[in-house]
């Protein structure tokens, strides 16, 4: 593993960079000049001894007593480091990998048997590090699946005081996963990443994601829940467990020193989710959102939700036996199945969206890449066509509002709403390319008038598109372009391009 230049490791490369110019000093230098260098020495030494004074409180000895020395003074480098040098912003690491991820999921030995499935479709086996984390030993006659992370049993947390009334004292056991996982002393840890046994990773948009940041900083990186009535009651501000979050080494190793002592102090909250944001506010540190984490803290169908997904990779989707397929006429696991195909192909691209119009008949074609099309027999603006589509409700009241992003209603007129087709096969032509093929989706109730009978004799749609290069997500965001390729009667085609200078989803 390998360092920034500043060298992380080595928590006395501050005071090289001090005492570097006094070895070149040429012996003409005057002697105010000397005397100046000394007073700076002082003025250095008075500045730093109290810091070292401060790095290193009481329990600075558990860290020098204990077998994770190393990991305590990179934490100790790493908060000197920021103060100094580095201000171009490229850290000089070996890229994040999936490696230097740890998981730690949370479940119980009753509800693992319902919600393994879910796991299998994102773990692999022997290359995915952490655990489940369960509230006994299994059954000894019941074998462990080879397909399921392996498991820990959670420490004893009787002592521990829970006061919410409505909530389970499982929070307690589930809040200390981190700790739990963080003690087993792993090598080469970046980031622990929670989640619920029905959360559903994207692995390699979560990596292109933590890629993004420098994880010798303290990162706390997750989502809020969509549901208002959630983040009224929770918090706005905090990680939702269900979606997911991830943590940085050096923020993990001291939360888990304060972490116990939260979770008394937040006796009252709810959540697990919601007792490790306590310590975060006691830390100092703040979410960083990142809106691919999807808690799912919603009721119905959340076709509108996921077909409107944010210029953002999709990271992660919980809360999945509690909404209806997203692909309809199939269960849950398969429609998971069939995204997972797309995200196979174009893992950055999964759920992306491109609006543009087929101004030869007048159409709006808005497309989630992967996933669904939706067909408009007019202009429709893009302001319209990027508001997400109601198809659900909220999490607790199963009410239409309020969410933390705008709505348009899905019409019961069957004239006045888009003609909406859902993935059918996907497959790579070509070097880095992708050719997804989307089915109309065959409704009761369908509209009789004019304008709709030529959408409505569309069956099948072709969408081609590049594979999407990751950097795009280190640069300012702007959703693609696309062109509808006429190519006759009944055959519809659209090619995903990036836009060109001055473009814009504007009609004539
Ligand atoms: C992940 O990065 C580590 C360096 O920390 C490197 O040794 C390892 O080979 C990488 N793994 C993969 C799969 O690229
Ligand atoms: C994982 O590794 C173990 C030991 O190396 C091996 O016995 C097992 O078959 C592997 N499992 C899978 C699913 O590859
Ligand atoms: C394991 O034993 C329990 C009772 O001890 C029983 O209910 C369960 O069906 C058994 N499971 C299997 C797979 O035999
Ligand atoms: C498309 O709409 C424009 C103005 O809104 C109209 O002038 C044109 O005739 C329409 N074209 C078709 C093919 O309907
Ligand atoms: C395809 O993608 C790979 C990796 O991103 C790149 O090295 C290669 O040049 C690309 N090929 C084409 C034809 O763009
Ligand atoms: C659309 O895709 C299907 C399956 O991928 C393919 O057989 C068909 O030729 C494509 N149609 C066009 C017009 O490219």
């Amino acid at each position: 593993m390998s360092f920034p230049k500043k060298s992380i490791q080595d928590p006395f490369k501050p005071w090289k960079f001090f005492v570097f110019p006094t070895i070149t000093i040429k012996p003409t230098y005057s002697f105010p000049f000397l005397l100046k260098l000394i007073i700076a020495l002082f003025a250095f030494a008075s500045i730093f001894c109290p810091l070292f004074y401060f790095a290193f409180p009481s329990r600075a000895d558990g860290y020098f007593s204990c077998s994770h020395c190393d990991k305590s003074l990179r934490i100790f480098g790493h908060q000197k480091i920021t103060i100094g040098d580095d201000v171009s912003g490229t850290p000089n690491y070996e890229k994040t990998n999936l490696s230097h991820i740890v998981f730690g999921i949370s479940s119980s030995v009753e509800k693992w048997n319902n919600r393994c499935h879910y796991n299998e479709l994102w773990w692999r086996p022997n290359i995915t590090r952490g655990f489940v984390w369960l509230d006994k030993k299994p059954l000894e006659n019941e074998s462990w699946p080879e397909t399921s992370p392996p498991y820990r049993i959670s420490a004893d947390t009787s002592r521990f005081k829970y006061t919410c009334s409505y909530g389970s004292r499982s929070a307690l056991r589930i809040a200390r996963i981190v700790k739990e996982t963080f003690e087993l002393g792993m090598d080469n840890v970046r980031w622990f990443v929670m989640g619920d046994d029905d959360t559903v990773f994207f692995l390699k948009n979560l990596v292109m994601v933590l890629q993004k940041y420098d994880h010798n900083q303290m990162y706390y990186i997750g989502a809020n829940s969509e549901s208002v009535e959630q983040d009224v009651i929770h918090s706005y501000t905090m990680a939702y467990g269900g979606g997911g979050f991830a943590i940085s080494y050096p923020l993990a190793a001291e939360l888990v020193t304060i972490l116990d002592g939260c979770i008394d102090r937040y006796a009252s909250s709810y959540g697990s989710d919601q007792k490790v944001d306590g310590c975060m506010r006691e830390i100092g540190v703040t979410l960083t959102k990142e809106l691919g984490f999807h808690q799912i803290d919603i009721r119905g169908n959340p076709y509108g939700l996921l077909a409107a997904h944010p210029l953002a990779p999709l990271v992660s989707l919980h809360h999945l036996d509690y909404v209806e397929s997203i692909f309809p006429g199939m269960d849950q696991i398969d429609s998971l199945k069939r995204l997972i195909n797309a995200y196979q192909v174009d893992p950055g691209r999964t759920l992306q969206r491109s609006f543009c119009y087929d101004l030869n008949r007048n159409w709006s074609v808005s497309v989630s890449w992967g996933y669904t099309v939706q067909l408009y027999p007019s202009l429709v603006t893009a302001k319209e066509l990027d508001t997400t589509l109601l198809t659900f409700q909220t999490w607790r009241t199963w009410k239409n509002e309020p969410f933390v992003f705008n709505t348009r209603p899905m019409s019961q007129d069957p004239c006045q709403k888009p003609v909406l087709f859902f993935l059918e096969s996907v497959e790579n032509v070509g070097e880095n390319r992708s050719l997804t093929r989307y089915r109309r989706n065959i409704e009761k109730v369908e509209c009789n008038g004019p304008e709709y009978a030529p959408l409505l004799a569309t069956e099948f749609l072709n969408v081609s598109a590049s594979t999407l290069n990751p950097k795009i997500w280190k640069m300012a965001p702007r959703r693609q372009c696309c062109d509808v390729i006429n190519g006759g009667k009944g055959d519809f085609q659209v090619k995903i391009r990036s836009c060109n200078p001055f473009e814009s989803v504007t009609p004539p």
